[in-house]
């Protein structure tokens, strides 16, 4: 694992085992049972999501990288100078590097990532290539308040960055709720920019999900890994499996965990009995159209003021202002 040059100081706000506990345990009180999907990005959990960044049927990284690299240039230049980039969900940082290569004079650059590892190894990474722009690294959930770490230049506006669609694995209320958590971040003459998967074949969506080498299954179950490790459960891995359906009429993938018999689990010094087939919902991955997105944004108070899709119209990333400000 990479680790931080010494210049660089992370702010660890990571969640408590007393925070995944009582998230796990009152989701597993719901009926039908439900798990939340930021707990899937452990270690293990964030390589294997890179690995389903590679896989074939994932079209979204690839969508998404492509569209960068040919609008970037356009992206930056619609965002403007001295920006403080705060990125939620940070990842790889792959797309984080396109972006940072075409804004211009950026003022600070502060990632906001559940995942520990994955932070790490992407600042890293990018305090290489991006020398000469502090970094401000907060091992956090972006979905709950954070103060956030002082840059030491004073930023002329706030750009949120938002990439991978990981807006859609909200639902649509909380959808909301985030963005309007974003708008007050960024102030009147702030931006974000979302990543957004838009809404195609039902075939090529559940593919993306059902990978033929079984990596988005092993992805899916890491969580039941996770929580033996870290909550003391029993989770038999062989007596779950992985189940992702698209719904057409809800626009969005359902990625499910079905107990495979009728068995009882121990989790966080609690017995939980699941029936045979029983099914615990882990991830929502909703699916947009530019109209239905737009809604959204108008939810919360934003409106888009520029939207670039890749070639193949696959994937967008839109920018959202205030409702109102000068575009
Ligand atoms: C991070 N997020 C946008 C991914 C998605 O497509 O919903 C997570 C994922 N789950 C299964 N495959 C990928």
């Amino acid at each position: 694992m990479n680790t931080l040059p010494s210049e660089i100081r992370l702010y660890d706000l990571h969640p408590s085992d007393a925070d995944i506990r009582s998230d796990v345990l009152e989701g597993l009180a719901r009926r039908p049972k439900q798990l939340p999907s930021k707990y899937f990005y452990d270690a293990r959990g964030s390589e294997l999501f890179e690995c389903i960044c590679e896989q074939p049927e994932y079209y979204l990284t690839r969508a998404e990288i492509a569209l960068m690299r040919t609008h970037a240039a356009a992206i930056g230049a619609a965002l403007g100078p001295h920006a403080l980039l705060l990125e939620y969900g940070s990842g790889s940082g792959t797309k984080t590097g396109l972006l940072l290569e075409h804004l211009p004079e950026v003022a600070a650059y502060v990632p906001v990532e559940i995942s520990r590892s994955a932070l790490t190894e992407s600042v890293a990474r990018l305090s290489e290539r991006f020398a000469d722009i502090q970094m401000l690294p907060v091992c956090a959930d972006f979905t709950q308040p954070i103060t956030l770490p002082q840059p030491a230049r004073r930023p002329a506006r706030t750009v949120i960055y938002f990439p991978g669609s990981t807006i859609g694995n909200f639902s649509a209320d909380q959808a909301v709720q985030l963005l309007t958590q974003m708008r007050r971040a960024m102030g009147r003459n702030g931006a974000a920019l979302i990543g957004v998967d838009l809404v195609k074949s039902p075939q090529r969506i559940e593919a993306a999900y059902n990978d033929a080498a079984g990596v988005t299954a092993e992805f899916t179950l890491n969580l039941l890994t996770r929580l033996n490790r870290e909550l003391g459960a029993n989770f038999d891995l062989g007596a779950f499996r992985h189940r992702a359906r698209y719904h057409p009429e809800r626009e969005r993938i359902e990625t499910y965990i079905i107990s495979r018999c009728e068995q009882q689990v121990r989790v966080g010094g609690h017995r939980v009995h699941f029936a045979a087939g029983e099914a615990m919902r882990v991830e929502l991955s909703c699916k947009y159209s530019p109209a239905s997105f737009a809604h959204i944004a108008t939810r919360a108070d934003l409106s888009v003021s520029d939207l670039w899709t890749d070639a193949e119209g696959l994937f967008s990333v839109q920018c959202l202002r205030p409702a109102g400000a000068p575009g």
